[in-house]
This record gives structure tokens, C-alpha cells and sequence, in this order.
């Protein structure tokens, strides 16, 4: 399946529309329709599930997008937060210097060369425009990817203020609170779902890079010592989280850093197989005390650790382990989406997700509209009690169970004269095609059942 094949499945499932269509769209930017919202909140409940609620000493935040712009002093970005970017002086587009080199040549690793090196690689290796096919490039210029904004109402009072390029720095300057109210010892973890937003310049294939975008990060606050072992348990964990939500390990692997972010003493990406090639989905980062130690810096504020045992006072390490919303939902539609031939010759489109993160769990669909829709009607009001389900009359049954497997509905139940004379439903799964019979009262257990997230 190639990308615009799933641009063009997203848009006509109301899964991600093009932000703005009506206007002509805006670069970059996309809108999750119904389905993709349901889907993405599933993934973040799995989150939350995995990194929250089933580990001890771990901690949700909601910290604002906006901050005081010394924040971004302290961290780095004001600085040195930008992509290496260059013209092309024949076709006037522009790149990236480290893309332009990395699809020349894989084996390349752009991302551990300095600027002059970039350019000089280029120059020497006449490497082409991917527009023209020319060689002929301006000097390499590093471009800020933070959004500025003003504040203020009048122009003597604005201020620039910056749209947060990632969560991590509200769970920094945090520290010391959720430590305090949570009354949490080391090691503990602060993590925060949260819209980042970054001034990227180079096409974005869909939604995998995007100006706005979402984040989950987790950060495990500990003692300088720990940090190695926590830093490779984070990265196991990831592809553990990943298999949970249906990416096979053989389409998932792990890319260290050579080139290490201004802040990392370790880094490394898990890498998910697109269409594209490999694209990262998470980063693992040992932030060792850059961060804590420089809002210190920049606060005049202490952010130290008293360990009540042994009264020791320090400021702990940071293991940073992050996660694209977007590029996950992403990876997760285009590892279940399938065209499948049939038996009977004929193909379906199925979404083979895992259930627990399908947007819709349960079709409920009367044989005969007329005979068996107000029984239908009935049972539906009543299972939507308990997740989402939709009710569907419209067209031939087996057309109708067609629309369920398309958006991955993993479950359709007929409803039939049996229902109406003893209560008896007929069960359909969405993979095998199977059916059961089963009585309408045990439904929702049975289906609560099936459609939860696994227990770790
Ligand atoms: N706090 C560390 C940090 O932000 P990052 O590797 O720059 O690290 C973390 O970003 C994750 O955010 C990435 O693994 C990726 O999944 C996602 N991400 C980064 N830039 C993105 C973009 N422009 N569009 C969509 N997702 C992006």
C-alpha cells in the first residue's frame, strides 16, 4: 500500500481530512474526522494504561503549551533548536541538507556530520536537487523550528512567546511540584499527552511530519548510576508498547544516535517500516541533569532531590522516553490495512486492528429492517452503554458487515427472528468471519472481554 493510497483511504473513511480543504488546505496540516479521533484516543488510553496507571510512582501532567520564553533559553532550543537548510539556486526549492544527503546515500549517516561537512558531502558528490536533478545548492543556513507568537494587546507590552516544540520541558520545570504533592521517591516518572508544534520546511509524508502535532513523553526522573539501566529498559519497552498495539517486532527496530542532541548523553530512535522506508515513531534519550540543571541556572530556583535516608541532596537524571501520536496512528493503519481476497473470489477492505484500538467495537444490524430493526434498536441502545457501537440497517447485510471491516470494527451482531422469538444473536468476526451464537444478555460481557486492552 503506497501513501497516497492511504491519504486517499483516510479521507473517504473519515479517519484524517486535509486541514483547511475547503481554503485549499494549509502545508502540513490535517484533521482527524471521527474515526481518527476515536483511533487516536484509543492510543492514548493505551498509553496512559502502559505508562501511567501499570507502573508504580508514575504521574500524568497537563502543563500549558505556552511558557515563559526563558524556558527555551534554559533547554537549548532558542539556541540551537533548527534544521541545516539549503536552495536550490536552478528550481528554488529547499531542503534539508541531512535528508538531501541521507536519500542520496543510506549508508551516508548525515546525521552525524557537522555543517561544513554536509555541504562539502554534497558538493563533492554532486549530490541532485530531488526536484531538478541539478547540483547546484546555495551555503547551508540553520533555521529556528520554534514558532514564535506575541503577546500582548498593545505594541509596547508585546513579548515573544514561543508555541512549545515538546512536552518534556512542562514536565521539567514540574519536577519539584508532583514530587512534593505526589510525595514520590526515586525513581518516578512524570509523562503528558500534549500538542508540540514545530516550523518544519520539507514535505511531510501525510501525517508522519506535521507543523502541529502530538506527543506523548515520559520522563523518569532518577539517580545519577541508574541512568544506563533505566535507558535500556525504556528502549525494550517501546517496542513492548508497540507489539501491544499491533507493530510486529520484524517491522520495528531500534537506531542509535550518533550525533547526540544538545542534551543527551544517549539517544535512540525505534523505527517503524512505512512505505517510505523506516521512520521513527519514539526516541529514548538519556538527558542526564542538562535539563534540571540548567532551569536551576536560569531560575536562580533549586531543583534538587533530598534522599530522606541518606540525606543526600542532588539533581536527578533524566530518562527521556517520547512518542509520536500522530506517526503511530500512522504505523498502526498502515500494519492492519489490507485488501484480502476471499474465498468467493471476491476482495474486502479490512482494517485488521487490535480491538481494543478500533474506533468502533460493535455493528449491530437488523437482517430485515422493517421485521427485526426495533429489536435491533434495542439492543444497540443498550450496548452503547458500554462501548462504542453503531447501528447500521442500510443495504444488503453482508455489503453492511463490508463497511464494518473497512474501519476495522472487530464485531457485528445479526439480529434475526431468533433474536426476536428466544434472545439469540448471530456474532461475526471481522478476521476469521466466523460466527457464534449467542444470547443477547451475555453480550456485553463477552465483548468487554474481547475488545479491553491485554493485561500486562
Ligand atoms: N522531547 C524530545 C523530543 O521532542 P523528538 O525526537 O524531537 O524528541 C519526539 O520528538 C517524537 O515526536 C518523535 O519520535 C516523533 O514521533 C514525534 N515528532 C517529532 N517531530 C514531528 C513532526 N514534525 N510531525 C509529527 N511527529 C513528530
Amino acid at each position: 500500500m503506497m501513501m497516497e493510497d492511504m491519504v486517499a483511504y483516510c479521507n473517504q473513511y473519515g479517519f484524517i481530512f486535509q486541514g483547511s480543504e475547503i481554503y485549499g488546505g494549509l502545508a502540513n496540516t490535517w484533521d482527524y474526522g471521527p474515526l481518527g479521533t476515536r483511533l487516536k484516543n484509543n492510543i492514548k488510553d493505551a498509553w496512559r494504561y502502559f505508562f501511567i496507571q501499570s507502573r508504580d510512582s508514575s504521574f500524568e501532567l497537563d502543563s500549558d503549551i505556552l511558557m515563559n520564553p526563558t524556558v527555551w533559553k534554559a533547554s537549548g532550543h532558542l539556541d540551537s533548536f533548527s534544521d541545516p537548510l539549503l536552495d536550490c539556486k536552478e528550481c528554488k526549492t529547499r531542503h534539508r541538507a541531512d535528508n538531501l544527503i541521507g536519500d542520496f546515500d543510506e549508508e551516508a549517516k548525515a546525521d552525524g556530520m557537522t555543517t561544513e561537512e554536509m555541504i562539502q558531502y554534497i558538493r563533492t558528490n554532486n549530490v541532485p536537487c530531488p526536484k531538478c536533478g541539478k547540483s547546484n545548492f546555495t551555503d547551508i543556513r540553520q533555521f529556528n523550528l520554534m514558532f514564535a507568537t506575541e503577546r500582548g494587546v498593545t505594541q509596547n507590552s508585546t513579548n515573544t512567546i514561543y508555541l512549545r516544540p515538546e512536552n518534556a520541558q512542562g514536565e521539567y520545570v514540574n519536577f519539584l511540584n508532583v514530587q512534593r504533592t505526589m510525595r514520590a521517591k526515586l525513581p518516578f516518572g512524570i509523562g503528558q499527552i500534549g500538542k508540540a508544534f514545530r516550523n518544519e520546511i520539507t514535505p511531510g509524508n501525510f501525517t508522519f511530519r506535521t507543523i502541529e502535532f502530538e506527543q506523548m513523553e515520559y520522563q523518569t526522573f532518577c539517580k545519577k548510576g541508574t541512568d544506563e539501566e533505566l535507558y535500556a529498559f525504556f528502549k525494550d519497552y517501546g517496542i513492548k508498547f508497540f507489539n501491544l498495539l499491533g507493530l510486529p517486532s520484524e517491522n520495528l527496530r531500534f537506531h542509535d544516535h550518533e550525533k547526540l542532541a544538545h542534551y543527551a548523553k544517549a539517544a535512540c530512535d525505534i523505527e517503524y517500516l512505512f512505505p517510505f522506508g523506516w521512520g521513527e515513531i519514539n526516541g529514548t534519550h538519556n538527558r542526564t541533569d542538562f535539563d534540571l540543571s540548567r532551569h536551576c541556572e536560569f531560575s536562580g530556583k533549586r531543583l534538587d532531590y533530598i534522599d530522606l535516608l541518606t540525606n543526600e541532596k542532588y539533581i536527578p537524571y533524566i530518562i527521556e522516553s517520547t512518542y509520536g501520536v500522530d506517526r503511530i496512528v500512522l504505523a498502526v493503519l498502515f500494519e492492519a490495512l489490507q485488501e484480502e481476497e476471499l474465498e468467493s473470489g471476491d476482495t474486502r477492505i479490512v482494517l485488521k486492528i487490535s480491538p481494543a484500538l478500533a474506533p468502533i467495537k460493535l455493528n449491530v444490524l437488523p437482517v430485515m429492517k422493517k421485521k427485526h430493526g426495533e429489536k435491533a434498536l434495542e439492543i444497540y441502545n443498550n450496548v452503547k452503554k458500554h462501548f462504542m457501537a453503531t447501528y447500521d440497517d442500510a443495504g444488503n447485510i453482508g455489503r453492511r458487515y463490508r463497511r464494518g471491516d473497512a474501519i476495522g470494527t472487530p464485531y457485528a451482531i445479526s439480529i434475526d427472528d431468533d433474536t426476536i422469538n428466544d434472545g439469540i444473536v448471530t456474532l461475526r468476526e471481522r478476521d476469521s468471519m466466523k460466527q457464534i451464537r449467542i444470547k443477547t444478555e451475555e453480550l456485553v460481557d463477552y465483548l468487554n472481554d474481547k475488545v479491553k486492552l491485554p493485561v500486562v
